[in-house]
């Protein structure tokens, strides 16, 4: 089915600030929209989210010149292409950019694009969206693996500035059957710690992804706070529910030091180990997303080495969703695990790529949201066609966060006995 039509506006996302938006239809008269969402803690190696730099809109953080670039430029080269082509329309937009990193038409327009072509295949081939993604990928449209969320109930970093220095604190039922249990599981926890924290006088104000922000005093006061939450809600943490973080340590990283600001402490690359090895036998922590800082890939080598057989070492700033960088990282030793996100590298084919990669090596993938995020659910539909057993989207509020939970577990009901709940540590 070809594509008659694409129009890009500018919309917003959930910190208010702008983003893409796609509306494309096709011949069949098929319509569907499509939003990129944006980081705030972003890696130095993603591709470029274009932003128009003029003070006088939205403080400079327009996306006028990406919406151009898409109505102007790219639009016109794929109208008449047949939507199905995924592979070709994104390699079309990789031409047309030329550069590396996206610089010159935008991962923000080139990845709304790309998005809505998948959305609008699978429509007009009347399939549900995550089955048409389990194609694209070459995966089984028999059964479907539901991923174990990883919810950040707890937010610091740069998504809660006054929290603890490290950005995440999530909690991950590993024990639940299903998608519909793991939401309520962890919905229960997230109110249970909202009571406690009101009980001890903190604010119950919530960060960027939706998890509490409250001023504590330690980066490890936050795992005693979600233990207790999770007793009071009646599960058993390491047997249902486990806990991942994610330090994004890239943020409190210079000079060759860890910057723990709230503890008034700097650690280098070996005590940041030492550090997360300790807490992994005091608590049940069975995942870590950035431990260490983008380009320390000596420190992640070290960390892999030290704890890697038990804990899910992964890495987002420093790969990027990149199939150079994990490249790389596979050849270093450097993690067993990568997080995903579509607009870090910009085009679905291209994670399509990174995610194959990472998983040829045997390693786990975890497919995720930004911090500034939309309406749009489609990770959701992604992870489950994608078949990576593991999502990351934010905590148990907020609309743009609940949207993806609430997606996922219609997929599970609709799927029925051909939904299968992933297990962890998961490998395809
Ligand atoms: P970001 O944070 O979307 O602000 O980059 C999410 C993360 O670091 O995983
Ligand atoms: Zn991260």
């Amino acid at each position: 089915m070809t594509i008659k039509s694409i129009n890009a506006q500018e919309i917003l996302d959930s910190r208010g600030n702008p983003t893409v938006a796609v509306v494309l239809r096709l011949a069949d008269g098929t319509e569907v929209f499509s939003a990129v969402p944006s980081g705030a803690s972003t890696g130095i190696y993603e591709a470029l989210e274009l932003r128009d730099e003029d003070n006088g809109r939205y403080l400079g953080k327009g996306v006028l010149k990406a919406v151009a670039n898409i109505n102007d430029v790219i639009a016109p080269k794929l109208v008449g292409m047949d939507v199905t082509k995924q592979a070709e329309i994104d390699q079309m937009m990789l031409d047309l950019d030329g550069t590396k990193g996206k610089s010159k038409l935008g991962a923000n327009a080139i990845l709304a694009i790309s998005m809505a072509c998948v959305k609008a295949a699978a429509l007009s081939k009347k399939m549900p969206l995550y089955a048409y993604i389990a194609e694209l990928f070459g995966n089984s449209t028999e059964e479907f693996t539901m991923p174990i969320p990883m919810s950040n109930v707890l937010n610091g970093g740069k998504h809660a500035l006054g929290g603890a220095d490290m950005q995440e604190f999530m909690i991950f039922p590993v024990g639940a059957p299903s998608i519909v249990e793991a939401v309520r599981w962890n919905a229960e926890i997230f109110h249970n710690l909202g009571k406690l924290l009101k009980k001890r006088g903190f604010q119950q104000t919530v960060g960027d992804e939706g998890g509490y922000a409250p001023k504590l005093d330690s980066n490890e006061a936050p795992l005693d706070l979600i233990l207790e939450a999770i007793a009071a809600a009646g599960y058993k943490a390491g047997e249902q529910i486990c806990i991942a973080l994610d330090p994004a340590s890239s943020e409190f990283y210079a000079d060759g030091l860890y910057d723990l600001k709230m503890e008034g402490r700097k650690l280098n690359s070996q005590e940041m180990v030492e550090l997360y090895k300790v807490w992994t036998q005091k608590y049940p922590i069975v995942s870590i997303e950035d431990g260490l800082s983008q380009d320390d890939w000596d420190g992640f080598a070290m960390m892999e080495k030290e704890i890697g057989s038990k804990v899910q070492i992964m890495g987002d700033d420093l790969f990027v969703t990149n199939p150079e960088r994990i490249q790389t990282g596979i050849e270093k030793n450097a993690a067993n695990s990568v997080l995903i996100k579509l607009n870090q590298i910009g085009s679905v084919s291209e994670t399509i790529a990174a995610i194959k990669l990472a998983q040829s090596a045997g390693w786990t993938c975890i497919v995720s949201h930004r911090s500034g995020e939309t309406e749009d659910a489609f990770i959701a539909d992604f992870v489950v066609g994608a078949g990576t057993g593991q999502i990351k989207t934010g905590s148990m509020c907020r609309s743009e966060r609940v949207a993806k939970y609430n997606r996922l577990m219609m997929i599970e009901r609709e799927l029925g006995s051909k939904a299968k709940m992933a297990s962890f540590p998961y490998k395809r």
